[in-house]
């Protein structure tokens, strides 16, 4: 693939470029069942992990452009560890907690949560390709850590990998079953954390309960997420959000009220509201519509089939629904 590098989007909030124009899919299609979804989302990023990694770099995550002042010098990198920051800011998650990244990406927040605040971190995806990967990066990171010629980096007995003054570990799980594989963690862990994987799960009070199960007294819930707005009408919901679904692989999103609701169903308590940063984070499909203006993207997502596709299409409706206020952004965490 080409490389790729950031540059200031040039396009105009909805624009069609001649090379999206070449390809056009029919939206709306719906999801036949759940777990043919899952199925999709494992082979969405089983096959597109790499293409992430160059594009977006080691978050799979929005940036968070706090000010007028960042929006004008920020990177999406430092945007992208800026949201990090913010949700541990939210959260008061503390050093060396012990912490379960739920749809963990190639481990970049794992590897963060790790290396800055040494917490012990087990990162599970369903992506067998992000496992992969997100092993070669923390090793690679590790290696780099160690003084001498010998750079070789052995986990310990349980998986772990040193890294800072915490360690991480990265499992094959779908989240779904997280309640069942971590029975014998029942009431040990001070964190569950869960950035932009939660819109991807058929069952969301489930999330919210087993998340309950695993968490001790006291420990937190982070959470970052893509919502919808409340009160659509159907003109929005069509134009904006069915696309966004369809494209990325979504089942039906929620409010974020919905959510604070599966929370406190599940016994959790609100340790922080909701706080919606879409005006802060919308700047990450500019960049990410700029950046995937690239030949060799569109290639590859036509060779995927209509998902492919309707996934880079969906790009534009993200950078609608967030100009129109139809589709939001919000942080928020919880507390057992
Ligand atoms: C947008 S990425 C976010 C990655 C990461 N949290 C980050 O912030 O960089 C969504 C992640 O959710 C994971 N995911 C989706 N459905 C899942 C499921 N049922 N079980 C486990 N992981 C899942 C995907 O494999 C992917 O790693």
């Amino acid at each position: 693939m080409a490389a790729v590098t950031s540059q200031t989007p040039q396009t105009g909030q909805d624009e069609v470029t001649d090379l999206s124009k070449q390809y056009d899919t029919p939206m709306g299609l719906a999801h036949s069942t759940m777990q043919a979804l899952k199925d999709r989302i494992k082979l969405h990023y089983d096959l597109a992990s790499d293409y992430y990694l160059n594009l977006w770099g080691e978050h799979i995550h929005h940036g968070y452009w706090a000010t007028d002042e960042a929006k004008a010098k920020d990177t999406k990198e430092v945007a992208q560890v800026n949201l990090i920051r913010l949700l541990l800011e939210i959260s008061k998650v503390s050093e060396g907690a012990r912490v379960l990244d739920t749809g963990c990406g190639i481990g970049g927040t794992s590897r963060f949560l790790a290396s800055e605040l040494g917490c012990t971190v087990t990162g599970i995806t369903i992506s067998t390709k992000q496992v992969e990967m997100a092993t070669r990066l923390t090793k690679a990171e590790a290696a780099k850590q160690i003084q001498g010629d010998d750079k070789t980096v052995t986990p310990d007995a349980d998986g772990f990998i040193a890294l800072g003054k915490g360690k991480v570990r990265f499992l094959e799980l779908d989240a779904e079953k997280m309640g069942e594989y971590f029975a014998s963690d029942a009431g040990t862990l001070d964190a569950v954390w869960i950035s932009e994987a939660l819109s991807h799960f058929p069952n969301k009070a489930l999330f919210f309960q087993n998340a309950f199960k695993v968490l001790k007294q006291g420990g937190k819930l982070v959470l970052a997420d893509w919502f919808k707005g409340e009160e659509l009408n159907q003109t929005q919901f069509d134009n904006d959000i069915k696309p966004i679904e369809d494209g990325m692989l979504l089942p039906p999103l929620c409010t974020q009220p919905d959510y604070v609701k599966f929370a406190t169903d599940a016994g959790l308590k609100v340790f922080h509201e909701p706080k919606d940063i879409s005006k802060d984070v919308s700047k990450t499909w500019d960049i990410s519509w700029s950046l995937v203006q690239n030949p060799s993207l569109w290639a590859f997502a036509f060779s995927q089939g209509r998902d492919g596709i309707a996934f880079l299409q969906a790009f534009r409706a993200m950078r609608r629904g967030y100009s129109n206020g139809s589709f939001r952004y919000a942080v928020m965490s919880f507390q057992k």
